[in-house]
C-alpha cells in the first residue's frame, strides 16, 4: 500500500509524496528532491535529518528512544515536535502525515 506524505517546503509551499510502507521518511524526503542531508545515514550521529511533524501526527509515531532524543537537542531550531526523519518508518497509519522542512535545513549535496 502507498502512503501519502505531505511536506511544507522551506517557502511555505506543499509536496505531496506517494512512498511505499517501510521506507524511511529521510529516504522519501531526498527521493522528491528536499533538502535534508542524512549525514550519517540513519545512525543517529547527526541531525541533518530533523523535521517538524505536524501535532496532529505527532503523538500517533512511535516515541524518539533516548539516542533521539540527545541528537534533536542538538539541531537548529529544534521544537517541541521536531523528530529525526530517518527514525520514522512509514506505516498504512501514517497515511496523509504532514512534515515541516525546517527553516535552517540545508543539504550541501542539493
Ligand atoms: S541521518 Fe543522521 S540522525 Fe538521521
Amino acid at each position: 500500500m502507498s502512503v501519502t506524505v505531505n511536506f511544507t517546503r522551506r517557502d511555505g509551499t506543499v509536496l505531496n509524496v506517494e512512498a511505499d510502507e517501510g521506507e524511511s521518511l529521510l529516504t522519501v524526503a531526498q527521493n522528491a528532491g528536499l533538502p535534508l542531508e542524512g549525514t550519517c545515514e540513519g545512525q543517529m550521529a547527526c541531525s541533518t535529518c530533523h523535521v517538524y511533524v505536524a501535532r496532529e501526527w505527532f503523538d500517533r509515531l512511535e516515541p524518539p528512544r533516548e539516542e533521539e532524543e540527545d541528537m534533536l537537542d542538538l539541531a537548529a531550531a529544534a521544537r517541541a515536535n521536531s523528530r529525526l526523519s530517518c527514525q520514522i518508518e512509514l506505516t498504512a497509519e501514517l497515511d496523509g502525515i504532514a512534515i515541516t522542512i525546517p527553516p535552517t535545513s540545508y543539504d550541501q549535496s542539493r
